[in-house]
């Protein structure tokens, strides 16, 4: 995998915020830029991300599996992460993953066949008071998703 000028001028930018001896520690950011421009991280792009910063590639793959806001394949048009940790488990977040599920007709980490929406339980996603909740595109909070509050997002994501 050979990235191009530009991409390396944007990992070029974030090694620069560390010390010369410490570019691992864009580690995160290289990803993030990989993900912006290609909408997912795939294998090969984290061999090469790790050998432009002196690293193990497992290292890199550490990082992109331990957080779902990286894609390790294409995703839909809509991501949505359905968070089913305890807090949000006890207050429906599991019956909101089966919903959402169910409505798409899709498994848990799924993509319709349209590329619309991909669906995926998530870890906490820090809204517990709000349970259960969603998260769009890794931005948009969505809180109190009651199963009628769950259609209505869907409708409105098919339609924008
Ligand atoms: S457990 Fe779901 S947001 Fe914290």
């Amino acid at each position: 995998m050979n990235f191009t000028d530009a991409t390396l001028a944007r990992f070029a930018k974030e090694v620069a915020k560390y010390p010369a001896d410490q570019k691992q520690s864009a580690v995160m950011a290289c990803p993030a830029i990989v993900q912006q421009e290609q909408g997912h991280v795939s294998a090969d792009s984290e061999k090469a991300v790790a050998e432009y910063l002196g690293m193990p590639p497992i290292a890199v793959h550490e990082v992109t599996t331990f957080y779902n806001m990286y894609n390790q394949q294409p995703v839909g048009r809509f991501k949505l992460n359905v968070c089913t940790n305890l807090p949000c488990q006890l207050r429906g977040g599991q019956k909101a993953l089966d919903h959402v599920c169910g409505k798409l007709g899709v498994e848990d980490g799924g993509t319709t066949t349209d590329g619309q929406f991909t669906v995926q339980h998530s870890e906490c996603l820090g809204a517990c008071a709000d349970a259960p909740v969603l998260l769009v595109n890794d931005r948009e909070m969505c809180s109190f998703m009651s199963t009628d509050r769950l259609d209505a997002l869907l409708d409105t994501l098919r339609k924008g």
